[in-house]
C-alpha cells in the first residue's frame, strides 16, 4: 500500500474525554480536556496539559490541587458547553453537583461515574501551554460501574474525541486482551 504525505500534522489517535475541576477563589470551574496521560504507578501519576490562558489553570496554582472526572456519553452535551464556554466570564460552579474528598478542594463532579483526586507536584511550561503533573490520592466510582470491584470501561461509556474530525466518539467492543493476544502471533522467519 502506498503512503501519501497529507498536510494534517494532528497527532492521530481518538483520545478520552475528561472534565478537569478546580476551585479558583472558592467557585468550582470546570473544562473539556483531552491532553491527558498516566505517567507514573507508583506515586500514581498523571499529567494534563493545559494553555496557560484557561481560567481553571488558577485554581490549580491557587489549591494546588484539582480533580480528574470521566464522562459518560449520556454526558455529552454537558462536557462540551465546559468547552465553549471560559471561567473567565461564565460561573460553571453549579452546572454540576459538586462533591470533595480528602484534599478538601478538588471539586469532583456527583454526575460522573469516575473520579480521580489530585494533588499537584509539578508544572512543566511548554511555549503555550502548560504541564500539570498530579498524584492520584483517591479515586471514586459509582457502584454500577464497577466488575469485581474495579471500574468496567463498558459500563463507564466514556466519550472519545477524535482532532481529525473535531467530532466525539464512543467506543466499540473489546477486541482482545493485551499481551495475550500478540501471542498467536507467528512473526516471519
Ligand atoms: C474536545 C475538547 C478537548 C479539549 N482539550 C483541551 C486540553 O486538553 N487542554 C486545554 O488546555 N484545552 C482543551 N480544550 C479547550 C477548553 O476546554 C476550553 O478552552 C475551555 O473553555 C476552558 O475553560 P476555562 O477557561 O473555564 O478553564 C478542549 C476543548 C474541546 C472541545
Amino acid at each position: 500500500m502506498s503512503k501519501t504525505k497529507i498536510a494534517s500534522k494532528i497527532p492521530v489517535y481518538p483520545m478520552p474525554v475528561i472534565i478537569l475541576g478546580a476551585n479558583v477563589q472558592g467557585k468550582a470551574n470546570f473544562l473539556t480536556v483531552v491532553w491527558l496521560t498516566i505517567v507514573n504507578f507508583k506515586p500514581p501519576t498523571i499529567a494534563v496539559v493545559l494553555n496557560k490562558g484557561h481560567y481553571t489553570n488558577k485554581g490549580i496554582h491557587e489549591n494546588k490541587v484539582f480533580s480528574v472526572n470521566v464522562p459518560s456519553t449520556e454526558m455529552l452535551e454537558i462536557t462540551d458547553y465546559c468547552s465553549i464556554v471560559s471561567g473567565h466570564d461564565h460561573d460553571k460552579s453549579k452546572i454540576f453537583k459538586v462533591f470533595y474528598g480528602e484534599l478538601v478542594s478538588a471539586p469532583m463532579i456527583q454526575e460522573c461515574p469516575l473520579t480521580l483526586e489530585c494533588r499537584l507536584v509539578k508544572t512543566v511550561e511548554f511555549a503555550t501551554h502548560e504541564v500539570c503533573f498530579g498524584e492520584i490520592v483517591a479515586t471514586y466510582g459509582d457502584e454500577e460501574i464497577l466488575t469485581h470491584e474495579r471500574p468496567d470501561v463498558a459500563k463507564i461509556k466514556p466519550i472519545l474525541y477524535s482532532m481529525y474530525d473535531n467530532c466525539y466518539w464512543k467506543m466499540g467492543k473489546s477486541i482482545g486482551r493485551a499481551m495475550h493476544v500478540g501471542k498467536r502471533f507467528e512473526p516471519v522467519k
